[in-house]
């Protein structure tokens, strides 16, 4: 909570498509909202577009694959700001490529900065959540975590151990007032998907029987969801968010 009882809410990654859609939404919403980055000069223009969209958001840096950087971060969040309520871990990076070709540097890049960074932000506030008997922690993780998807061995590993994590987090604080959930989206209109090359992308847009790509707001609705107090009774649930491409 900040000096003035707002909740506060740290989206990692928040300079992504995603992140943009979380931040902008859980500040209309009433938190205090904080954006992490690692890309100091990325930082400052989305600071000033978002300025100019009427978005007043705060910035902390670290590298979220580091646990120091994320220490010193939550750190200086909790000496400036106050206490974080909701964390959103969002941050996550792709560098597909088959298996039988993947470098140990992409598996370790995807591993650190995708799941890594799940226990490096989670471990440096769970003790001050569970000492004010409240907490929202939200995992983004992706529909290739459940399924599998080609190209990505590493992604769905961080992916799928991201709900692994959930579940068990979740178990352990429920009492405190703490809930701990996934969302799982599906191939959602960012950076990320429009990097995927076109005749791919197409094909993998034919897979989703609701036919088109995810709108980051739809994504964003159900953060602000997960987050409010009327969610309290949902933990260690894994949300789908994809289409209809994946059911089970
Ligand atoms: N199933 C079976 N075979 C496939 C295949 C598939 N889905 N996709 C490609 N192949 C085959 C091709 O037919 C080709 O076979 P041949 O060698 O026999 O001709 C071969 O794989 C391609 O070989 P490349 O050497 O070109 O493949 P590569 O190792 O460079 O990898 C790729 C290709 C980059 C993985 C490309 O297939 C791709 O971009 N796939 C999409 C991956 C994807 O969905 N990424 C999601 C990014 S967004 C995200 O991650 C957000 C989220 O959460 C959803």
């Amino acid at each position: 909570m900040d000096k003035n009882n707002k909740l506060v809410a740290l989206v990692t990654g928040s300079t992504g498509g995603l992140g943009t859609a979380m931040c902008q939404r859980l500040s209309r919403d009433g938190y205090t909202v904080i954006g992490n980055y690692s890309n100091a000069e990325k930082a400052k223009k989305w600071l000033e577009d978002q300025k100019a969209l009427g978005y007043d958001f705060k910035m902390y840096q670290a590298d979220v694959s580091d646990y120091d950087s994320v220490g010193n971060m939550i750190k200086q969040i909790e000496a400036e700001i106050g206490t974080v309520d909701v964390l959103v871990n969002n941050a996550g990076i792709t560098r597909d490529g088959q298996f039988r070709k993947m470098t140990k540097e992409s598996w370790d890049a995807v591993l650190k900065t995708n799941l890594y960074s799940v226990f490096n932000c989670s471990r440096h506030v769970i003790n001050q959540m569970i000492e004010q008997s409240f907490g929202r922690i939200i995992n983004i993780s992706s529909v290739n975590g459940q399924r599998g998807q080609f190209g990505q061995a590493n992604y769905s590993a961080a992916k799928a151990g991201m709900h692994g994590f959930t579940k068990t987090l979740a178990m352990e604080v429920a009492r405190k007032s703490i809930t701990v959930n996934t969302i799982s989206p599906g191939y959602i209109g960012t950076d990320m998907v429009m990097a995927i090359a076109e005749d791919v992308r197409n094909k993998i847009v034919a897979e989703i029987p609701i036919g088109r790509l995810g709108g980051t707001e739809e994504i964003a609705h159900l953060v602000s969801f997960l987050a409010s107090k009327q969610a309290s009774f949902i933990t260690g649930a894994n949300y789908a968010i994809n289409g209809g491409q994946h059911v089970y």
